[in-house]
């Protein structure tokens, strides 16, 4: 699929159908996180995959609505998705090379690989939502992350289940500036 269908295809979807997905998928859509760029060439990136209900189940109890990070409340649609991939951060080169500094890269670096690979997932007909509402130290515990590994976020993937949100998006002329901050384009 060409990128600008993909671009403008991909929505956060929230609403899965009862349908397998593919290891083959998966290792494709890490595989596509993977070339992201990154600071040094460093690849602070780890991933854990699952298709255990239960431990997506365990997941999911980690994450609130909103920012109502102690709420009772989870974001239960995500239980519905037949995988989750974790997206984390081994910090230990990037400090190492950079510095406290280098931690910043390195969230970049995560970011970008998450990108990737949520593009991926439209390209192989799926749907995702980048998740990052969830109480890292109750995540982290479900997968035996060490404490100073990050679980940045995390994607649920499934095929759409009939979810087509629509949101809206502020205007290029508010966003671009020329020259200048603040300078109209
Ligand atoms: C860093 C980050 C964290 C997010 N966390 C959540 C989340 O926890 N739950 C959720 O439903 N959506 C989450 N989203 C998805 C956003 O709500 C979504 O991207 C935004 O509403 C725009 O919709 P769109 O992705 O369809 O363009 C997150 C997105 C990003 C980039």
């Amino acid at each position: 699929m060409e990128l600008e269908k993909i671009l403008n295809k991909r929505r956060s979807i929230r609403k899965f159908k009862n349908k397998e997905v593919s290891k083959e998928a998966v290792l494709d859509i890490i595989k596509a996180g993977i070339k992201a760029p990154t600071a040094g060439n460093l690849q602070p990136w780890r991933f854990i995959y699952t298709f255990d209900e239960k431990k997506i189940n365990l997941a999911v109890n980690s994450t609130y609505p909103g920012n109502k990070r102690n709420s009772e409340d989870n974001q239960d649609w995500i239980r519905e998705a037949p995988v989750l991939i974790l997206a984390c951060i081994d910090y230990s080169d990037t400090v190492a090379k950079y510095g406290e500094h280098g931690k910043n890269a390195a969230v970049q670096d995560v970011s970008a690989a998450i990108e990737n690979m949520v593009l991926k997932t439209v390209d192989l007909g799926l749907s995702t939502c980048w998740i990052s509402g969830f109480r890292e130290k109750e995540l982290k515990a479900v997968f035996d992350v060490p404490s100073d590994v990050e679980v940045l976020a995390f994607l649920p993937i499934g095929y759409n289940g009939g979810y087509n949100p629509n949101p809206s998006k502020k205007a290029l002329k508010s966003l671009v500036f020329k020259d200048s901050y603040g300078k109209k384009a």
